[in-house]
């Protein structure tokens, strides 16, 4: 399989769904190429903006993961709207297990 399904909400509600991500590509790269509102990827992948917030549906949090530690301090910049199951999309690698991912949207404040 190269390549995989992905659902997002926007803030706004508005559901996206993309049929061919490619995996081994991030989250975020995917969610920007394809115009989704709220999804900035301001500093290019690199963990350290957070313009690329996202809450993992909860039926999907033990497949995604934990942010680690890195994460967790960019995370801390956006902590007035962060939630168990935040995570940054540009650490989300997506694999053929994340076929069917589905999130929503964070909002930028
Ligand atoms: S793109 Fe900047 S933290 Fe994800």
């Amino acid at each position: 399989m190269s390549t995989v399904t992905v659902t997002l909400v926007q803030v706004d509600g508005e559901v996206i769904t993309i049929e061919d991500a490619p995996v081994g590509e991030s989250l975020m790269e995917v969610a920007r190429s394809r115009g989704v509102d709220g999804i900035l990827g301001d500093c290019g992948g690199g963990c350290a903006c957070a313009t690329c917030h996202v809450y993992v549906d909860p039926a999907w949090e033990a497949k995604v993961g934990k942010p680690d530690d890195i994460e967790e301090m960019t995370l801390d910049m956006v902590s007035h709207v962060t939630r168990d199951n935040s995570r940054l999309s540009c650490q989300i690698k997506l694999a053929p297990e994340l076929d069917g991912l589905r999130v929503n949207v964070a909002p930028a404040d």
